[in-house]
């Protein structure tokens, strides 16, 4: 696992705004696609929460949480979501602020390959997601994919997987998990 401390976290934020404003995009026309007026969204790992600052300004109805291990993270994102309402906490995956079934949609992007227990994760995004909510994950293709699929199954009962395309890539580095609780 990565440890983002101070200096990594700066460094990600400048990568992420290079590199990754296409993915970003990507997941936050997905998220627009999935949510009802009004719903309630946790980004988990969120980093210097770029995904989220492009989901807040596409859909300002939406109430949004991320959350972080990594202070650092948590502290670069709160500066990036200036203006913007959106809840920020230093948490991890397999032990989130939310109450049972409070969150409509639970999105993670190229975090889920840092969390050493899928397991427990798995049982904690289904806990804090209402019934008939989703699980939207968007990872690295080659990183653990079948035991990812194997954990989201054991716990929410399907997954749906797909390859996702980033402008600037020639192949599909990114797959993304579906699954609802
Ligand atoms: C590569 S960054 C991705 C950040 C952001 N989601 C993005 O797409 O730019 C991975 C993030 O996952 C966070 N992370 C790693 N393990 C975590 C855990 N167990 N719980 C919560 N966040 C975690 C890291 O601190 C880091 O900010």
């Amino acid at each position: 696992m990565t440890t983002f401390d101070h200096a990594r976290s700066l460094g990600y934020d400048r990568r992420a705004t290079r590199l990754l404003g296409g993915l970003y995009r990507r997941i936050a026309a997905d998220i627009d696609t999935a949510t009802a007026p009004g719903a309630t969204v946790a980004d988990i790992g969120t980093g210097p929460g770029k995904l989220l600052s492009h989901v807040a300004t596409r859909r300002p109805d939406l109430r949004l949480h991320g959350i972080d291990l990594s202070p650092h993270m948590i502290e670069i994102a709160r500066h990036n979501l200036h203006g913007h309402p959106v809840d920020l906490t230093v948490a991890d995956v397999t032990d989130l602020p939310h109450p049972d079934a409070s969150i409509d949609l639970a999105v993670s992007s190229l975090s889920m390959h840092e969390w050493p227990d899928l397991d427990p994760a798995a049982d904690e995004l289904h806990r804090i997601l209402r019934p008939g909510g989703s699980l939207t994950v968007y990872d690295f293709r080659f990183t653990r994919a079948g035991a990812v699929q194997d954990t989201l199954r054991a716990r929410f009962g399907h997954v749906d997987t797909a390859a996702v395309r980033l402008p600037w890539y020639p192949v599909a580095v990114v797959t993304r998990y579906r699954a609802t609780a």
